[in-house]
Parts: C-alpha cells; structure tokens; sequence
C-alpha cells in the first residue's frame, strides 16, 4: 500500500461544510408547509394533571393544534414497552402517554403553529394544574434505600468479583486511605440543541432529520412505537453538532414531532431550548466510597470501591463506575458494590466515559492521597502496582503501552522537577501544583456493515449507517476505504447517518473507529478483489497468474507487491470487464479475541495549576496526556478528539454542575450563564502524545478508540495538582473556589 492515507493528519473532509454552513443539522432543514412545535413542561416534580387547559393558546392565530395527553390518548401506540438499543432496564419514558408527571420538566403539552415564535408564545398560554404528591431528588437522603440493581444493563459488566479477602487486608494494612469522593450531575450540552424535523411524505411515509447518534436506532424506535413498517420511516443524521452520548437514546421530541406530523399529516419540526436541554439526561449524581490499603514499600495489598448513583423510578440507569479500580493495579484483595437510588428525576443517561470518567475520578484521587501517605511519589506507587494482566477477567491484556505513557508524559511534563511537598511551589501570591493520575477506558468493538460503489470513472462511495458527531468518523472512514483501494482521498467519498444505509451500531462508547473501520476495510477488499479477478481475465494480464495475496493498491493501480511495472489500473480492469460499477457490501465482527484478552486504551495525565492563595482560583496552566491507544488513524482528529477530552476533564474539575432545588426537584442552572463549563480564557496549554503501541489481536486495522479516553483521569490529575499547590483535599466535584478556601 504506497497511496498510505491512514496515519497521516488530514483535515476534516467535512470541514469546509461545516464552516460555510452548508453542511444542515436536523432542525436546519427547509421543508414546504412545516409546521412548528414547542414543548409545554411540567413545573411540578410529582403528581397528576388535574387540569388542562389549552383553550387560550388555540385562539392564538396560527396557532395550528395542541396536543396534550387527553388528546394522544386514542392515538396508536404500538408497542408500549420498546425499548431502544441502549436502554437501560425498565419502562421508558413516554411524553404525553397519560396525567402522570414523573418529573420536573417532563413534557406535557406540545403547541404546533404556522411558526416557532407563535407556538413558543401560545406554549406560554397552556393552564396546567397538578395535584403534587410528595416526591424525593435528594440523594443523600435516598442513599439508605439504595439497591443493586436486580437486572444488569445490557453492555455494563457487573463489578469485578471479589479477590482475596479485602476487609482483612484493609484491617491489618500498614497504610490505609479511606475516603468518600462525590461526582456531581452534569447535563450535556452540546453546541447543537436537540430537533427533528419530521416530513410527512405524500405517501404518508416519513423521512425524518433527526439529531442522534444513531439513525437506525431511532427507526426502529419510531417504527416499533408507532407501528409503522420498516421502509415507511427513514432518519437521517447527516451532521451532528455534539451529543457525548446525549443522541446515544431517541429523545422526547423525536416521539413528539412524529406524533405531531402524523395526525396533522403535515411535516413538523419540533426543537428545544437550551434551557429544555436540561429537561433530557445528565450524568448522575453519585457518592464514591474508597478505600486502599498497602504495605510501607507501596505495594497494594486491598481496594474497596462502591458507587451509590442516581437513578429514576422508571429505568435502572447503570455504568461500570467501580469496575475500572479490579483491572488497572495489581492487587490481590479486592471488593467492588454498585448500588441505585431511585429519585424523581429523568433517567441519567451516558456523558462522555460513563462509569470511567466517574469511577477513576475517586481511584486516581485516592491514589494520590494514598502516595502521601506512604510517602512514595504518585507515579512510582503506580508503577509498582502495574498490572500485568486483567485481574477482573482474568485475561491478558491484547496491548498495554501505559508504561510507555508513564515515562514520555512524565518526560515532556518535567515530573522529576517535582518537589512532593505541598505549597512548597509558588510563583507570587499563585501557589503552583503539579498532579498526575492514570486513565483507563474500554476498547471495544461491535457488528457494522458497509458498502462500497466504485465506479468507471474510479470514484469510490462507501456508506454505512455510522454516526459523526463531530469526532472525524467521515475522515477515518474515508483514509481506510482509500487506503484500502489505493485511491487518492478526493477520489472516495464517504457518507453516513441514513437509516437505511448498512446497519451501524450507535455511535458511542468510543466503538465506531474499530467498529465500522473494519466493515468499511471489508466492503472495499471485496471490491478489490472482485477487480482483481477482472485484471487476470485481462488478454495478456500482467498479473495473470497472481494470487489475491501477491497483489497491493496503489496510486490507482493493483500491482504485484514489489513489481511495480506488473500492473493494471481499476479502471481499466472494470473497461475490460465492460461492467459501469462493482458494489460491495460487507458485514465485519468481533470475533473470539475478547474472550482471550481484555482490552483497553489508556492514558498517563500530568497537570499543573496555579491556585491563587487570596481567592481560592485555580488555572490549569498545563495539561500532558499520554495515550496508549494502539493505532492513530489520523494524528489530528484523534489529537483533537484527546483535547476535547481534556477540557471537559477540567470543566469536571473545576468548573460543571447542575443544582438540583430540593424544594422543587427542578435543575435551577438551566442555561450556560449558569451551568459552567470552560471558555477559551480556562484553557491554557494542552499536550497530547500518542504513544507507540501495536496491538494485533484488537482488529484487523489494530485501532482502539479515542473519543472518551481524554476525559479519564483528567479531573483527578487536577484534583491531585490542588492538593500539591494548596494542601487542601477537596473530594467533591467541581472544585470551586469556595471550596478551595473553606476550613473543614
Ligand atoms: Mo458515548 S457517552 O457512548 O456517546
């Protein structure tokens, strides 16, 4: 392969579309005779409708219908219980399906005018009475009814089986640390707000823009809850404007706008607020108990992790959150619990690294404070505990370069300049921390198919069902199928998000790159080989007598691999064969490597801040992450995936936070005045390295994903870089400066 496209930093293919704003997101597209949708919300936490009243807004001009639960009551409902390719167990949310209100900003009504401006103010004319009963949202006083959830979440493994006898260890332990760290809610909130613009075709049939992460899973959602045949609804997802997981589960407006459109049989588009974005999913709330134990000389001897996380009443939402501390040390006693709390609130649903980003926040912290207390330095008391293999699964792992991390973040960070005493570094009235921390996330791998059309005149289309979320899945898959025939990048064309394009998973938990990589890698050998067999039947064929496995693609050309002179152009293989095109379509699976070995990407962070002394403010002045993360398809997409990861990581330290009012169980932060997250001032210099490391079991391209790996272990290592500047412990998330400064 000479016409190498993949690991070379190519620029988005779909850059220029998104900057010149030809490029439409769901809610952007133009439709004849749309109708506009606005979502009334419930502004009670518990209770039933008892009343209501839509009488002023219907006299609204051009205020078209109000759909409310008395109204949607004879409509059809097919399948009731379905639940969508990530649900967790339990009854799904269904908007406007009876009087019930299950939480504060649930929907209750829909308004449908001529236009948005109309509906939003007529939505303001909807007269709702509640009849409240008594309800709960905080966690804290929920925690003794916790439970461990009676059904598994499909995909989350359950926590590590117990090892050894961890309570003895922790008893009889020359050095103990125990402690109780805090993950706050967090809501996502992606450039793009939630819309799905629904077109009622003439046939009734319904093409449907949608903001997902997954056309297809929103298909079959809409086919299954409506009742509809497969080829009558199709969702397409051409561009997303970020999701981190929040597009993962159709969400409500998607029901709404379908529902909307089919009794008013006109095409609708209903699209949320800001302040509605908070009204969906968040990561939940959840108390992390930990405690360590280990000898004089470092070596760990026991780890206990629990999680106490939020759930609704309706589903058992669950992450992995305490699995991640039973593989990454070695440590011969351990004992792992998750357990839920029902609250009255929207089920939380997966933000970027669910269960790791949490989980390792309080492994990494307490790790630091454990180091202290030994009086070992952090990253030594981590490399004297590497593991060698997966102690949860037992399993070898197919990779692990994280030593490499180790030693080249620590490098580039000048880690050994670290005096370990706490406020001994200042530069005036700035106290100065450095602080590290591990990071450990999952490198897996689902079932995807892809297409390929190679033409006459040597384009190459390859399409497949994928998702890019703005994490450069158009790019990747555009080097692969490139590489892969020896075409040039502007000859291949990739598309994606269309429903009925080859069956993709969601796009999520940092699969699509080693997921769809591999079907896309499949459908384009296909085509190749078919040409292939074109070439030999040329008269006088250069490669005549040439096996498939002799023969490499390059600059527009099979060849005999080191004979350049033996070779035959695809498109004169196809004139030969007097055929316009050869379409492929392939399917590529994990096969049985994940159960003989475990499989991660990792990461070493190194952070420094500068806490001012007087009032308590922290700047992450520097940031190192050194990833482990096999393959880099393209160093500057998957770059930019790992700086992405690491803003948010110190949005999570520092700065994000939805409040719950207990009094009125409602999220009162619902806008970006108020909910937090870092501008351009908050970011300073960031430092990616991608580290060397082959992995030829994963997959046949050896690539592991990169699209959460940046926010695992990041807040931590800021956590632990607080503590080194100030001598101050602050476990509970985010560390603002009032928490800096308070006194015990
Ligand atoms: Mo990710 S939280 O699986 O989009």
């Amino acid at each position: 392969m000479t016409t190498a496209a993949i690991g070379k930093p190519i620029s988005r293919v779909d850059g220029r579309a998104k900057v010149t704003g030809s490029a439409k997101y769901a809610a952007e597209y133009n439709v004849p005779n749309l109708a506009y949708g606005y979502i009334v919300s419930a502004t009670v936490a518990k209770g039933k409708i008892a009343r209501i009243d839509a009488s002023a807004a219907l006299a609204v001009p051009g205020v078209i219908e109000v759909f409310t639960h008395e109204k949607t009551k004879h409509l059809a409902w097919f399948d009731r219980s379905y639940q969508d390719e990530v649900a967790p167990p339990g009854s799904p949310f269904r908007p406007l399906y009876d009087d019930e209100i299950q939480y504060n900003m649930q929907p209750v009504a829909l308004v449908v005018a001529e236009d948005f401006g109309i509906a939003r103010y007529a939505a303001t004319l909807v007269r709702v009475e509640y009849e409240r009963v008594a309800f709960a949202t905080d966690l804290e006083q929920q925690r003794a009814q916790a439970y461990v959830p009676p059904k598994k979440r499909n995909g989350i493994p359950p926590p590590g089986k117990p090892r050894g006898d961890a309570d003895a260890a922790i008893a009889s332990a020359e050095i103990t640390h125990e402690a109780e760290y805090v993950m706050p809610y967090e809501h996502h909130n992606p450039m793009e707000m939630y819309g799905s613009t629904v077109v009622y075709e003439p046939d009734g049939k319904l093409t449907i823009y949608e903001k997902t992460q997954g056309a297809p899973n929103c298909q079959t959602y809409v086919v299954k809850v409506f009742g509809y045949s497969t080829g009558e609804v199709r969702v397409i997802s051409s561009y997303v404007g970020g999701a981190f997981g929040s597009g993962l589960r159709p969400q409500h407006q998607l029901l709404l706008a379908v529902l909307a459109a089919r009794e008013l049989k006109r095409s609708v588009r209903v699209s949320l607020t800001r302040e509605q974005m908070f009204s969906l999913s968040y990561r939940p709330y959840t108390f992390l108990p930990i405690s360590l134990g280990a000898n004089r000389d470092g070596t760990l001897t026991a780890i206990k992790h629990s999680a106490t996380a939020v759930t609704s009443r309706f589903e058992d939402y669950q992450e992995d959150d305490v699995n991640w501390s039973g593989a990454l040390y070695k440590c011969a006693n351990s004992k792992f619990n998750y357990e839920l709390a029902q609250l009255d609130l929207n089920t939380p649903c997966d933000m970027r690294a669910p269960g790791g980003a949490t989980g390792m926040y309080a492994l990494e912290c307490a790790m630091d404070e454990l180091a202290y207390k030994i009086g070992i330095d952090p990253l030594e008391l981590r490399l004297k505990n590497f593991a060698e293999k997966d102690q949860n699964k037992d399993l070898p792992f197919s990779s692990n370069e994280l030593r490499k991390c180790y030693a080249q973040g620590a490098e580039k960070f000048g880690w050994s300049k670290r005096n370990p005493e706490p406020r001994s570094m200042r530069e005036g009235n700035q106290l100065i921390g450095w602080g590290m921390a591990t990071g450990l996330w999952d490198a897996q791998r689902m079932k995807a198919s892809a297409k390929a059309l190679l033409t006459a005149d040597g384009k190459l289309e390859v399409s497949s069902a994928t998702t890019d979320i703005g994490t450069g899945t158009y790019t990747i898959m555009t080097q692969i199928a490139a590489e892969t025939l020896g075409l040039p990048m502007d000859r291949v064309m990739f598309r994606l998000g269309d429903s009925s394009m080859p069956m993709a998973p969601v796009e999520g938990g940092s699969w699509t790159a080693a997921t769809v990589g591999p079907a896309v890698q499949a459908a384009c050998q296909a085509v190749g080989k078919k040409l292939f067999g074109y070439a030999k039947k040329i008269k006088g064929s250069p490669l005549a007598k040439a096996k498939f496995e002799d023969i490499e693609f390059g600059d527009g050309q099979m060849r005999l691999k080191g004979g350049a002179s033996q070779s035959v152009a695809l498109t004169e293989a196809l004139r030969h064969a007097k055929v316009a095109s050869i379409e492929e379509e392939a399917t590529a699976a994990p096969g049985s490597e994940a159960k003989k070995y475990s499989m991660y990407v990792r990461s070493a962070i190194f952070a420094e801040v500068k806490v001012d002394e007087a009032f308590g403010t922290v700047r992450v002045t520097r940031v190192v992450n050194a990833i482990a993360g096999g393959r880099v398809l393209n160093p500057k997409t998957a770059r930019s995936q790992i700086i992405g990861g690491v803003v948010w990581g110190i949005g999570m330290a520092l700065e994000e936070e939805s409040h719950l009012d207990h009094q009125f169980g409602r999220f009162m932060n619902h806008s970006l005045a108020e909910y937090h997250v870092p501008v351009n001032a908050d970011i300073h210099d960031i430092e990616v390295i991608f580290v060397e490391e082959r992995d030829e079991i994963i997959n046949s391209l050896g690539v592991k994903g990169l699209g959460e790996i940046g926010i695992v272990g990041t807040a931590s290592a800021i956590a632990n870089a607080i503590y080194h500047a100030t001598g101050k412990r602050v476990r509970d998330l985010p560390i603002t400066l009032d928490k800096v400064m308070r006194t015990e």
